[in-house]
């Protein structure tokens, strides 16, 4: 009885590493350079390539690769209550509808962009998007290394018109957006939202092109969640028209959706939750960009090519408060937890470049 449990136990143990030995065996690809788990990932390195060397200016964390972010979300979140739509690449298919909605403005520019791309390879402009995306995404020090699923259908319509959040819009009408759209909870969204520290706006002010929305544009770090929460000069109710409201530091724009969102009841503790918590920001951030990535296509029939995905710089500095700036600046929302203790930026106070490019 004994000798035969024994038996039963290492015939388990050899099975098992043969089906671990199964999970990681590499094929090598017939470029003769990459090897992948399935081979359907092979074809991704050479386009993988080529956008890093003719998209990201060699793998930069600039303009293209945040307007390349800002890509993925447009093209996915366009889904209707009832479905159809979603991240199938109708913005890149219908460039010349899509675009042209005002919650676009500014797309058309990335989208013609990457089509020239498409057409060079043998890939539909669904995934192309999303794989953008999470390449473009790994140049930023500090960015999780994003999941890329393969297998999105060439798209047969474009999306309708008004499906796209505006920075003007009240946080019920956003968060309910979301909600219909893919079963986003408020801190999913709040997630999604750590998007905004690789950001710039160029059409919020048309007079202000190139403003990011935090201090370090280049870098996927918390301090977004940090700036937002500082009291604003003018906040609130001093926005102009198309959703902008001032932040306290100058060359720094700060949309009212994400004034909102870091004050409102239902996001603020979420919100300061990231704020010097890089490990949680990247991880929720993740999470939630697959599910984005996934939207309006079946994942059990796709193919997990994540490994095609550069692996991110790591970013270990602490957050802080921008020169001349500390706790009792912040505006504080979450009444569950206090603001995290930081320190202040040493030095003059100084004013936020524009992103180069825009
Ligand atoms: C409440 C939802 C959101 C609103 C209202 C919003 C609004 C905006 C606006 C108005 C801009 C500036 C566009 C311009 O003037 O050039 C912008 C930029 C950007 N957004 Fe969002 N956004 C939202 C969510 C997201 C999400 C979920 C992502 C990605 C996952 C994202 C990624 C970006 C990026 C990367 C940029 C920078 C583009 C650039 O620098 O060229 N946004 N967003
Ligand atoms: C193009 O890609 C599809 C799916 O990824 C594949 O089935 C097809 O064989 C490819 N065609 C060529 C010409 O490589
Ligand atoms: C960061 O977030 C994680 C996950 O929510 C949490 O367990 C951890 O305590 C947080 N770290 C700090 C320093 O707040």
């Amino acid at each position: 009885m004994a000798f035969k449990s024994l038996f039963a136990l290492a015939t388990l143990a050899t099975s098992m590493t043969l089906t671990n030995a199964a999970l990681t065996r590499r094929v090598a690809c017939p470029d003769g350079k990459n090897t992948a788990t399935n081979e359907a990932c092979c074809a991704l390195f050479p386009i993988v390539e080529d956008m890093q060397q003719n998209l990201f200016d060699g793998g930069e964390c600039g303009e293209e690769v945040h307007e390349s972010l800002r890509l993925v979300f447009h093209d996915a979140i366009s889904i209707g209550a009832a479905g159809g739509g979603g991240a199938d690449g109708s913005i890149i298919t219908f460039v010349d509808t899509e675009t042209n909605y005002h919650a676009n403005l500014g797309t058309d520019d990335i989208a013609n962009k990457q089509a020239g791309l498409i057409a060079k390879h043998n890939i539909t402009a669904g995934d192309f998007i999303q794989l953008a995306g999470a390449v473009g995404t790994s140049n930023c020090p500090g960015a999780p290394r994003l999941d890329f699923f393969l297998g999105r259908p060439t798209a047969t319509a474009a999306a309708p018109d008004g499906l796209v959040p505006e920075p003007f819009d009240s946080v019920d009408k956003i968060l309910a957006r979301f909600a219909e759209a893919g079963g986003f909870s408020p801190a999913e969204v709040v997630a999604l939202l750590a998007s905004h520290s690789i950001a710039a706006a160029d059409h919020v002010d048309p007079t202000i092109p190139g403003t990011p929305f935090d201090s370090t544009p280049g870098t996927f770090d918390t301090q977004f969640f940090v700036e937002t929460q500082l009291k604003g000069t003018l906040f609130p109710g001093t926005a102009n028209n198309q959703g902008e409201v001032q932040s306290p530091l100058a060359g720094e724009i700060r949309l009212q959706s994400d004034a909102d969102l870091a004050r409102d009841s239902r996001t603020a503790c979420e919100w300061q939750s990231f704020v010097n918590n890089q490990s949680k920001m990247q991880n929720a951030f993740k999470a939630a960009m697959l599910k984005l990535s996934l939207l309006g296509n079946d994942q059990s029939t796709m193919v997990d090519c994540s490994e095609v995905i550069p692996v991110p710089a790591t970013f270990t500095k602490a957050a802080t408060f921008p020169a001349g700036l500390s706790i009792n600046d912040v505006d504080q929302a979450c009444t569950e937890t206090p603001f995290p203790t930081l320190s202040t930026d040493p030095g003059p106070v100084t004013s936020v470049a524009p992103v180069p490019g825009s």
